[in-house]
């Protein structure tokens, strides 16, 4: 059985585009030795409001549960609440360079050169590395742009393995199937990302199906009349592929059905398909909402199970570093 490990940050509302390119993905794959971590460490590393992280850490594991992540089988858990990850992020710290750190984009493009940005900010990747190395996890499901940080925990644990002897398994990161980005509904040339940058281009997990709607029907298209995709129609290829998302059926299965629909018709098609596949998905997290209790007890077990795995490995890492165990 594969390890599979992935983590994903409490910061912003989930959207449709974390659902169908994540977390469907993560809840279909998921076996016994898959972790499935909030990543709520990674979350501090720009300003934020701490209530805030506590409230959205919680509600983005109930969005995971209610997507059908099952805690008997993965373990479902919190970064912080297993301390592990923060104490061999120093130890891995003493083994990344500053060079290596440097070079990474996400680093470039949020830190933009300022000297004000934190060390946090800096050292993001050898914290992911830690959550990683950790478990012993062989695949890391992500998104395009974790790959180079996915490589470079790969580099760490390579180099830890050389200085320390052999540790650390080497992890390799695994890609959604093409079409599985789903792009912003007023800028189909830019992915969905946080509503707060593009409130009418993103749907919310948490947005109601009137909401829904009414995003769909507003979303642009293209010019000419024909529903089908190609790159001169980024907008309705979206909506096509978030058909097909929705419907399990493929972009060329539907393009033939919908040949001479209307673009009126189409995005209702797109709504109506949406709202019911998200309908048990709002259903479940409504009712885990109202018992919170209940998701934070699962959370308690997730990160029991999950620190065992961490402590034995901090107990192995500790006494080939030369520290106290
Ligand atoms: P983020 O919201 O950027 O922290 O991403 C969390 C997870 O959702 C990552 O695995 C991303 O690759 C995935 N994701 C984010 N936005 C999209 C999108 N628009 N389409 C598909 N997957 C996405
Ligand atoms: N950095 C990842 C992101 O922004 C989230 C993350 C943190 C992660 N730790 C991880 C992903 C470990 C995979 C494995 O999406």
């Amino acid at each position: 059985m594969t390890k599979v490990f992935s983590g994903v940050k409490p910061t912003g509302r989930p959207h449709i585009g974390n659902y169908f390119g994540a977390f469907t993905r993560w809840a279909s794959e998921q076996d016994t030795g898959h972790l499935y971590c909030v990543v709520d460490l990674h979350a501090m590393t720009v300003p934020y409001d701490p209530e805030e992280l506590r409230t959205r850490t919680h509600e983005l594991a109930a969005w995971l549960l209610a997507t059908g992540i099952d805690p008997d089988r993965a373990t479902l858990f919190v970064q912080s609440h297993v301390r592990e990850h923060a104490e061999a992020t120093w130890i891995l710290d003493c083994v990344a360079t500053m060079g290596e750190l440097g070079r990474m984009t996400q680093f470039k493009d949020k830190g933009g050169g300022r000297d004000s940005v934190s060390v946090g900010l800096f050292n993001y990747p050898v914290l992911m590395a830690a959550d990683i190395l950790l478990y012993h996890a062989e695949e890391v499901p992500v998104g395009a742009d974790q790959r180079q940080h996915v490589e470079l925990s790969r580099d760490i644990a390579q180099r830890f393995n050389h200085r320390f002897g052999e540790t650390f398994t080497l992890p390799k990161a695994t890609f959604p199937p093409a079409g599985a980005r789903i792009m912003d509904l007023q800028h189909p040339d830019r992915k969905m990302s946080k509503s707060d940058e593009s409130p009418q281009g993103t749907i919310d997990l948490a947005d109601d199906a009137d909401v829904t709607r009414k995003k769909i029907m507003r979303a642009v298209t293209d010019s000419g009349t024909e529903v089908r995709s190609g790159e001169d129609k980024p907008g309705v290829t979206n909506l096509l592929e978030l058909l097909s998302a929705a419907t399990g059926r493929t972009v060329a299965e539907l393009e033939a059905e919908l040949a001479g629909a209307r673009y009126g018709d189409f995005k209702k098609q797109v709504a109506e398909a949406v709202i019911e596949r998200l309908r048990p998905v709002r259903e479940r997290y409504a009712e885990l909402a109202a018992d919170p209790h209940a998701v934070a007890d699962t959370l308690a077990k997730g990160a029991e199970r999950a620190r065992q795995t961490a402590a034995a490995t901090m107990a192995d890492v500790r006494a080939r570093v030369g520290i106290s165990a």
